[in-house]
């Protein structure tokens, strides 16, 4: 198959392009926003159409959570404009969206039926994404994902590793819940969905296995770095903190642990604990230092 993996200097995109290797049965073109801007309609129906594209994996976002809420139009020109820029091409999609959709007020695991009910601009401009995209392209695969990480770009594990060297002491809140989700392993469930013999249509959760609060996370990054290192670099104290003890500029889910029965039965894949994920992440960025 001709794949088109859009966003692709990006966490995920980068891990996508990564793991090409080990899936050499298809032909794939890399695209971010310089060489391709999803917003632009006339551009991604060329592009498609030059490159005989047969899939489109929508690594793409707006995924600055405050950002969005400070600019509520251009998030939703990405995350649902551009979104049905994709659809309108007609060739099948797997679109990724987000735990943000869901109110985070729960307390079981969100189903994929669940009621969305997102509290944020990123969260409204990505359901409206989803659902522009379902409504034009029924037949297109939906992975929301959360707490998602990597060595690219900026993200919590980054920012623990700057912070933890540098400080005394880090403050971070424990009463937020989710799963922290290492992009190399959604990277790996998407390829599950493009190798299945039979297009499996629909919407799938997926994080790595595993709770925890962002406050365990932070003491699991710090406490591997200074395993994997052999040093105790990584030395600040985590104090754990009430979400009202921060200041937000945009409400955060106190709970994103999304069920993900339904993309392990489907198709059949395990997925690894966090905790050996985020060990397997902070190996790659530490042992190249
Ligand atoms: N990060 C998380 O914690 C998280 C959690 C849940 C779900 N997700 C979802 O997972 C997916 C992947 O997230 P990620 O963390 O890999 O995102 P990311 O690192 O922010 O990458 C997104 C990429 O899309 C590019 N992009 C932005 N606007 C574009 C446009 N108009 N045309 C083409 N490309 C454009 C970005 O370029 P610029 O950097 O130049 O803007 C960036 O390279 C997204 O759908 C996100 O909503 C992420």
């Amino acid at each position: 198959m001709n794949i088109l993996v859009t966003g692709s200097k990006g966490q995920l995109g980068t891990e996508m392009r990564r793991l090409s290797a080990q899936h050499p049965k298809h032909r794939y073109t890399y695209a971010d926003i310089d060489e391709l801007d999803l917003t632009d309609a006339e551009q991604v129906a060329r592009t498609v159409d030059e490159r005989a594209i047969d899939v489109i994996v929508n690594c793409a976002a707006f995924t600055n959570v405050d950002g969005a809420e400070r600019q509520e139009a251009a998030a939703r020109k990405v995350n649902a404009d551009a979104v049905e820029n994709i659809a309108r091409t007609g060739k099948k999609i797997i679109h990724i969206s987000t735990d943000y959709i869901f109110s985070g007020e729960g307390w079981l695991p969100y189903r994929e039926d669940d009621k969305a009910a997102p509290k944020t601009a990123y969260g409204r401009t990505k359901l409206e994404g989803e659902e522009r995209l379902l409504r034009l392209c029924p037949n297109a695969i939906v992975f929301r994902t959360a707490w998602l990480y990597s060595p690219w770009g900026n993200n919590f594990v980054k920012t623990m590793l700057r912070y933890g060297a540098e400080k005394e002491e880090l403050r971070v809140v424990y009463d937020q819940i989710g799963s922290p989700t290492y992009a190399g392993d959604l990277a790996k469930a998407v390829y599950a969905a493009l190798d299945t013999d039979e297009w499996k249509a629909g919407t799938y959760h997926f994080t790595d296995e595993g709770v925890c609060s962002w406050y365990d996370f932070a003491v699991e990054i710090l406490k591997q770095a200074n395993r994997i290192t052999g040093t105790d670099r990584y030395k600040a104290h985590v104090l754990p903190i009430r979400s009202e003890e921060y200041t937000y500029l945009t409400p955060r889910p106190h709970y994103s642990v999304l069920d993900k029965q339904k993309i392990k039965q489907t198709f059949d894949i395990q997925i690894p604990h966090w905790t050996d994920s985020l060990r397997e992440c902070l190996q790659q960025m530490l042992q190249a230092e």
